[in-house]
């Protein structure tokens, strides 16, 4: 596999990171996913500006993240996957230096790494929808940075795996804000009502799609918290993401949303995202 390694494209088995590293120390760093489609990569303007924004926020000093539209492009040329399905993982992190928390003086190069694999669609679980669970939000409050800290959700997902769930959805004052590793919406009375963008929630890609695709296919939208006490009363339920897409939530916990199966609106909505997909223009 060819990966891209500070400045230079590598197989992947040369990269040699130091454990010095304050990403590999203190997970002192920004990452991106961006989805290739058929060589294609989507809404690579969107994960830049967010990595940009990111980077600025944990005050990294990285300024060629725009250079990252050429890394993917090649990355996926370069591995083979420009007729596949593939993701692109990003990440930057403010570089090696002897382990004290405060930021290195004088300053040192940030660590880039970025790599390309074939990613399958989940198809089963588009068409028949999954089971999550909710937990407890103990992540921090800048929920907004994609950082490559992600303890909370690792062991949130882990134990929706243990439970026989494919996602674990984060409640914070009882209120349902996105998933482990994706957003989350829900559909009450024709409505979708998704949590409001705060410093709680990523700024989901995905999501902003899917609102785009709700305004075009006619389906009213609020950005309003969907309370835990209220989810046994919407009609349908979604997770949003890069690779997860629109994935139907059929199942929380014990109980089941609606009749158990995917609703019309999540279908709608899934139907309008493969025909973009499917017009995307080639690189
Ligand atoms: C916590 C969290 N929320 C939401 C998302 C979905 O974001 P996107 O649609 O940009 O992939 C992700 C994706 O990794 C995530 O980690």
């Amino acid at each position: 596999m060819i990966t891209y390694f500070n400045g230079a494209f590598m197989p992947k088995e040369r990269v040699c990171l130091s454990p010095d590293d304050r990403g590999f120390l203190f997970g002192d760093g920004i990452y991106e996913v961006v989805a290739s489609y058929g060589g294609t990569l989507f809404r690579m303007a969107d994960h830049v500006a967010r990595m940009r924004r990111g980077l600025r926020e944990v005050r990294i000093d990285f300024p060629d993240v725009d250079g990252f539209g050429a890394v993917c492009a090649r990355l996926i040329r370069e591995n083979g996957l420009a007729d596949k399905n593939a993701t692109v993982y990003l990440q930057v992190t403010r570089g090696a230096a002897p382990r004290k928390h405060r930021f290195p003086a004088p300053p040192v190069p940030a660590t880039v790494y970025a790599c390309a694999s074939e990613f399958q669609l989940h198809e089963a679980e588009q068409e028949k929808g999954i089971k999550v669970i909710l937990v407890p939000d103990i992540r921090w409050t800048r929920c907004d940075i994609k950082c490559v800290a992600l303890l909370p959700n690792v062991l949130a997902q882990q134990r929706a795996v243990d439970e026989g769930a494919a996602e674990a959805l984060f409640v914070r004052d009882g209120a349902v804000m996105e998933g482990t590793h994706s957003g989350f919406a829900a559909v009450m009375k024709g409505e979708l009502l998704t949590a409001p963008e705060s410093n709680y929630i990523l700024g989901s890609i995905t999501r902003e799609v899917t609102l785009a695709l709700c305004e075009k296919e006619g389906v009213p939208v609020r950005e309003f918290p969907v309370l835990e006490e209220h989810l046994r009363e919407v009609d349908e339920l979604m997770i949003l993401g890069t690779t997860t897409e629109i994935t139907p939530v059929v199942q929380v916990g014990e109980w089941r949303v609606g009749d158990g199966r995917p609703g019309p609106i999540t279908r709608q909505l899934q139907k309008a995202f493969r025909r973009m997909v499917a017009e995307l223009d080639a690189v």
